[in-house]
């Protein structure tokens, strides 16, 4: 269709859309948001239509082209310099991003819309990004890190009378955190208050956030084993959900309902409730990774332990799928945005997009631009490794070091100058398959048992998987290093069992740096070590673990830094900090604590007024 045709229809079209709720053409939609600013009509009704469109996009399921459009309503709100409309827009994008899976760009957006609301004393729009962005933490696994954006939200409540209705669902999703942490105590009393301060639920929003409630209340008094007390909240819970009359209330009060008659006794009624549960889910494609949880956690509880494994490999066989698909997307748009022209004209595909890089490339005189061009697309799958590892290591800067340490040792090795560049960039992606591990083995303070093991090793292939997938020219290295990182010299390693030189040798230094950085640091499973230790073990395991030219030169190497007073985490680290996600990172953690601070400093006041 011409673009006039489709602007003399635009306003039309947006307003039916986003009242009705429906739409037949979703591709024409988008295209019709993103080119809405060329419309006559004035400038702020242009952008409100803008986010109505996204608003809409969002809640029909299709948060990549929401945040297609969110993204060019931001330029517009810029251009006219709407502030309010900025902030606005800058937390739908978060919104689209965190629901594509896309934590980096979801917590950069966050962080400026924060930074936007607060500058206008904005306390409502400000409650409301700390909530979202605390469910955007959640879902990676950062459970701790979301408490404290809840926490920042509830404050927010306390003096902003407009956030009052939001309260029930803060207080939901904290429970549902500590649940994940297992802190039942805190989480049975914010449960409490999610179901006190909820009104009675009427609409069909307000009753499926009853029967979540219900669900988790079931879920924590299970954890305290009364089983009773959890059948009585799985009841309520079916009752609201009769009532809602919405496919995900219904899984979600069966779920309750099954686990419900599992613990207390009822096995064969709960676990034929749960099964059919997960049937349905998996047919509407809906909920099904909490309906595999429940049937995990049924199965163990009765002792069917390799049923439950069974299911578990389920639930990460969907899980990777999911996160794949949404990695790939997102390095499909980051490429055609390297080359977007600004003027709405329909993305060219990122087929397209690496054609014009390379002939790009070519002309611009080989190598430097070969670099910058992998430099510049692997950018995307960069901070998305990073998400992932700040589950386990908050700083998120170990990929960094990693990759920096390892392209000292290609150096050391005699490697040419493009591979030490390239390995530089290539290793910090060597986790990225980590994404498909489950918080529960990932984070475990313990060892692992021999099936917690096995789902671990499947981050070596899913990492090298999703990389081969990418379309980004170069990627091999980075596949390579992906898959075989965790293999032995003496062929005892994962995944394929390769030994010696059968292992590339990008693989081979990547996993000295690799080992040597986990060992000197703190994990969820030890502390971290000297260096003058990690650097014995490591000698120790010369010959073994390692290649035994490659030690003699790593140790060699790390012993000279240490030698000439090198800060290794500083120096090693810097990539880590001069990154845009660790920057947008750094900002809300420190503003979360600053919160805090003040937040303690203002009690310890009253206090002293009281005493
Ligand atoms: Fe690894
Ligand atoms: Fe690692």
């Amino acid at each position: 269709m011409l673009r006039s045709d489709i602007l003399a229809n635009a306003e039309k079209m947006i307003d039916d859309v986003t009242k009705v709720g429906a739409c037949d053409d979703l591709g024409l939609f988008e295209l019709t948001a993103i080119q809405l600013h060329e419309l006559s009509i004035d400038k702020p009704r242009q952008l409100r239509l803008m986010i109505a469109a996204v608003s809409f996009l969002y809640v029909s399921g299709n948060s990549v082209r929401g945040l297609n459009v969110a993204t060019k309503a931001k330029l517009f709100a810029l251009g006219i310099a709407d502030i309010k409309s900025l902030t606005i827009v800058s937390m739908l994008i978060g919104i689209c991003a965190a629901d594509t899976g896309n934590l980096p760009l979801a917590m950069e957006a966050y962080g400026e819309a924060l930074s936007l609301a607060s500058s206008q004393s904005d306390s409502v729009q400000e409650g409301k990004i700390w909530q979202n962005l605390g469910a955007a933490l959640a879902y990676s696994g950062l459970y701790r890190e979301a408490m404290g954006c809840y926490s920042r939200a509830l404050f927010l409540a306390t003096i902003a009378p407009d956030l009052k209705p939001y309260e029930s669902g803060i207080y939901l999703n904290i429970a549902a955190s500590c649940l994940n942490l297992d802190e039942i105590p805190q989480g049975l009393s914010a449960i409490r208050k999610a179901v006190d301060c909820a009104q009675n639920p009427i609409s069909q929003h307000s009753l499926l956030n009853r029967v979540l409630a219900e669900n988790y209340y079931t879920r924590l008094l299970i954890e305290v084993d009364d089983f009773t007390g959890a059948q009585s909240h799985a009841r309520t819970a079916r009752r609201y959900a009769d009532q809602c009359k919405s496919a995900r209330a219904e899984i979600t009060a069966s779920v309750a309902e099954g686990l419900a008659e599992v613990f207390v006794g009822q096995a064969d009624i709960g676990i034929s409730r749960l099964t059919r549960t997960l049937d349905r889910a998996l047919s509407l494609k809906l909920a099904s990774r909490e309906v595999l949880v429940a049937i995990v956690k049924a199965h163990e509880h009765l002792g069917h332990h390799d049923k439950a494994l069974e299911y578990l490999k389920q639930m990460l066989a969907s899980q990777r799928q999911t996160q794949e698909a949404n990695v790939l997307r997102h390095v499909e748009r980051h490429l055609k945005q390297l080359h977007l022209k600004d003027d709405g004209a329909p993305m060219e595909d990122s087929r397209q997009a690496i054609k014009r890089l390379a002939t790009r490339a070519e002309v611009l005189e080989g190598r430097i631009a070969k670099r910058e061009l992998f430099k510049q697309s692997v950018e995307g799958l960069e901070r998305l490794a990073v998400a992932t590892e700040l589950r386990d290591d908050s700083t998120g800067e170990h990929s960094y070091r990693v990759g920096r340490l390892a392209s000292l040792l290609a150096q050391e090795a005699g490697c040419d100058e493009e591979m030490v560049f390239m390995i530089d960039i290539a290793g910090r992606l060597h986790d990225i398959g980590k994404i498909a591990i489950p918080d529960g083995i990932l984070l475990k303070p313990g060892p692992l048992n021999d099936s917690e093991r096995e789902i671990m090793e499947m981050h070596a292939e899913a990492g090298s998987e999703v990389l081969s997938k990418s379309n980004i020219p170069q990627i091999q290295m980075a596949a390579d290093i992906a898959r075989y990182h965790h293999e032995r010299w003496d062929g005892k390693g994962y995944p394929e069992k390769l030994s010696g030189e059968n292992i590339p040798l990008a693989a081979r230094i990547t996993a000295l740096a690799d080992v040597f950085d986990a060992l000197t640091h703190k994990r969820p499973y030890k502390e971290a070590w000297p260096v003058e230790t990690a650097l014995t073990t490591i000698l120790s395991l010369r010959g073994h673990h390692f290649d035994p030219k490659l030690t003699d030169l790593f140790l060699a190497l790390v012993s000279r830094m240490i030698r000439e007073g090198v800060d290794l985490d500083r120096y090693l680290g810097e990539a880590a900090r001069k990154s845009s996600f660790n920057q947008a990172k750094s900002k809300i953690w420190d503003s979360l604590k600053m919160a805090k601070d003040e937040y303690q400093a203002k009690s310890a006041r009253a206090t002293d007024y009281q005493r």
